[in-house]
């Protein structure tokens, strides 16, 4: 945990009443919450900016959540950068993404090392320029053995290339006579999956007001308990996380079956 390296003098601590603790169940916390970081270029064009201003302010929210989320004991934290089906926008605005992505992770990396985040990416490399894939597997190399909250995040995914991606590696091992077809479980699927080894997410964030999935994590948010906001990322703060805690928090999951009272 890396709730004691970050705090500074205006971060108020627990002791003298944190207000961004207050009223959390410390014991209820959702290890895995995944988050659909959306709203940027509105957020932009309603101060009459171009849409990469967004971008740009959207990279600087996402710093703030990770230290928020790890002061609470968040243990992973999913985070939709870039998705398979973004490569449709204009180029410019692509590139933008591109280079951001890239600033980020040489920018961010010394924070990272310091408050101990472990980073990790889920994804097609298909596609990606070598230069963001070159930052992408240093930031991994560099933080391998941190021991602090996991940033796990979604560049150039998309949830149903990543389940026919699961499917044609499964078919490839049954063909070369390594695995039978009853074989395939849940849990072999799962193996094929970017996420293979982490559990499912308890928690889906989605600001930006719509609401849907937009191919995210298909597979893993089967029973994800959702949480959405009108509110643009770049404007998403620790306390609007806490929210989504605190309702989550009073969730009742029963995974099919019955509450735990009856
Ligand atoms: C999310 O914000 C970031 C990416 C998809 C890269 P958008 O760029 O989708 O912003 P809106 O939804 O158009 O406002
Ligand atoms: C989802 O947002 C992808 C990311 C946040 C990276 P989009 O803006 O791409 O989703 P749609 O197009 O509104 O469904
Ligand atoms: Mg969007």
């Amino acid at each position: 945990m890396l709730t004691n390296l970050f705090k500074t003098k205006t971060d108020p601590s627990p002791a003298n009443g944190n207000s961004l603790q207050d009223g959390l169940d410390l014991t209820n916390i959702p290890c895995h919450v995944a988050m659909i970081m959306d709203g940027n270029g509105r957020w932009a064009r309603a101060q009459g900016k171009p849409r990469t201003f967004g971008h740009s302010a959207g990279a600087r929210a996402l710093r703030r959540i990770v230290k928020y989320a790890d002061s609470i004991g968040v243990k992973i934290l999913t985070a939709y950068a870039f998705s398979t089906e973004n490569w449709k926008r204009p180029v410019t605005e692509v590139d933008f993404i591109m280079k951001l992505l890239m600033e980020y992770l040489t920018k961010e990396l010394d924070e990272f090392q310091k408050y101990q985040v472990r980073m990790r990416f889920i994804g097609t490399r298909d596609g990606l320029p070598e230069a963001v894939l070159k930052k992408m597997d240093a930031a991994v190399m560099q933080t391998k053995d941190n021991t602090g909250i996991l940033l796990n995040i979604a560049i150039n995914y998309g949830g149903q290339a990543e389940i026919v991606q699961a499917a044609r590696e499964i078919a490839r091992l049954a063909v070369d006579g390594e695995l039978s077809p009853d074989q395939i479980s849940k849990e072999v699927f799962e193996d094929h999956l970017y996420t293979r080894g982490l559990p499912a997410p308890d928690l889906l964030i989605r600001t930006g007001g719509d609401l849907r999935v937009s191919n995210f994590l298909l597979w893993q948010i089967a029973y994800a308990e959702m949480w959405t906001t009108p509110v643009f990322w770049p404007d998403f703060t620790p306390e609007l996380f806490k929210q989504a805690v605190l309702s989550y928090q009073k969730r009742d999951r029963r995974f099919g079956g019955l509450t735990k009272k009856e």
